[in-house]
């Protein structure tokens, strides 16, 4: 097993974009083209290859901070309300991953004014310049109504951003627009259910080597935009990530193997990026739909780990979560002899983790109670039972990682939801 990962940054933020926009419909697309709306005015402008590469990357993650779908389609509003939480919670999330650190200050500042210069700083704290770039780009994107030709809407679109040079966007971005708007080709790639294409045809980036600590640095990153997404699992990906490895370890795993498998850990519900918070929330029976949308969270872990680059068996075992020996898990339906080590203990470590926590229909569970649910889905062959019974022998060891984990998460949680003064 490898100590060092190679990660292609574009890569993984795309493929972060296509899982972000695939809640809705509605904003089916809208991260990538912002990314490509950005990454044209910064050419028309001569910016740097770096300039352009981090407009694409904050362009790709601006609205990672809007965590419930309503929050996502508030956005689309020309002028917000309120849009300095998501835009704060996002540069939150992405400072905390040194790669991203000049893409966070981007993404703190993306609905920020203008108002004739004003807007180049606030309280006191300078506003990136890409800051303005991404606003502007950001609502030329939400001006396109996907249901008309987009070509009838072009000039209308700029007459609305035109008004509003100065008082909301710098007057010289609002000049390159103009350039652009005058080329169909400009609208039609905006436009186009292909707009991933248009974006990769013009802009490459190299990969970037990382040691296994800043991989799991990252994997903490994605574990709080995640799990953040609803309270009741603002710690779900801590305490399995904590209890797979105190699994791992009591079953032989190396030092490095438990090292994967709490990264496995942290990602293993990345996928859920796809999933609208108010279904995550919602207390009552899912519907036959929501809960498809629920089980396709597992595929869109693949996709989001494979676009990375080559994580070895972390891909594997973070995606072979809701897999069962007997074969009704999802979504490969995979059985006895397709199921790795590692798998199946990442499998015992989500139900375990899942039980004792609160749900919107149910209190978490206590030891006896969750210990009886694992016993019996051990003895169906949903779970493997040698790794359940590592669990009963060792419970209290497990348990206390568990714990310790999920109040570390716990305590960045209320934080999070202090300062932002969200509900
Ligand atoms: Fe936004
Ligand atoms: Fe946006
Ligand atoms: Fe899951």
């Amino acid at each position: 097993m490898k100590k060092e990962f190679s990660i292609n940054l574009l890569d993984l933020v795309l493929s972060l974009a296509t899982a972000i926009d695939l809640v809705s419909t509605v904003v089916a697309d809208h991260h990538k083209r912002v990314a490509y709306i950005a990454l044209s005015l910064g050419e028309e402008l001569g910016l740097s290859h770096e300039e352009l590469e981090n407009l694409v990357l904050a362009g790709s993650l601006h609205d990672i901070g809007a965590l419930s779908l309503k929050e996502r389609i508030d956005t689309l509003e020309f002028e917000l309300a309120n849009s300095k939480n998501h835009a704060e919670l996002g540069y939150r999330f992405l400072r905390q991953f040194p790669l991203l650190e000049g893409v966070a200050d981007i993404v703190r500042y993306h609905h920020v004014y203008w108002e004739d210069g004003k807007g180049a700083k606030v309280d006191g704290s300078d506003v990136p310049a890409a800051s303005h770039l991404i606003h502007l780009a950001d609502r030329i994107s939400v001006s396109i109504d996907p249901r008309r030709h987009v070509l009838i809407q072009a000039q209308d679109i700029y007459q609305k951003i035109r008004e509003n040079a100065g008082r909301m966007f710098v007057p010289e971005y609002v000049e390159a627009f103009e350039k652009l708007s005058a080329r169909e080709y400009f609208w039609m790639d905006a436009a186009s259910p292909s707009i991933e294409l248009a974006l990769r045809r013009r802009i490459k980036s190299d990969a970037a080597k990382l040691s296994l600590e800043e991989m799991s640095n990252l994997s903490q990153v994605f574990t709080r935009i995640v799990d953040f997404k609803s309270t009741f699992t603002s710690t779900h990906s801590s305490g399995v990530a904590a209890t797979a490895e105190a699994l791992a370890r009591i079953m032989g795993f190396s030092d490095i193997e438990c090292s994967y498998m709490n990264i496995a850990g942290h990602l293993h519900d990345l996928g859920k990026l796809a999933v609208p918070a108010e279904i995550l929330e919602k207390p009552s029976a899912l519907s036959e739909e929501e809960f498809s949308v629920i089980r396709g969270h597992t595929f869109y872990t693949r996709q989001v780990l494979e676009s990375m680059g080559d994580l070895g068996v972390i891909t594997e075992w973070a995606t072979a979560h809701h897999e069962r020996l007997n074969g009704s898990g999802y979504p490969g339906h995979e059985k006895h002899e397709d199921l790795s080590a590692g798998a199946r203990i990442i499998s015992v470590a989500d139900v375990f983790t899942a039980l004792t926590e609160n749900r919107p229909y149910r209190k978490g569970m206590g030891k006896d109670e969750a210990l009886e649910v694992l016993q019996e889905m051990a003895d169906t062959s949903a779970l493997d039972s040698s790794v359940v019974s590592q669990l009963r022998q060792n419970f209290d060891e497990i348990n206390d990682a568990r714990i310790a984990a999920q109040k570390v998460a716990a305590k960045e949680y209320d934080e999070m939801v202090k300062s932002l003064n969200l509900s």
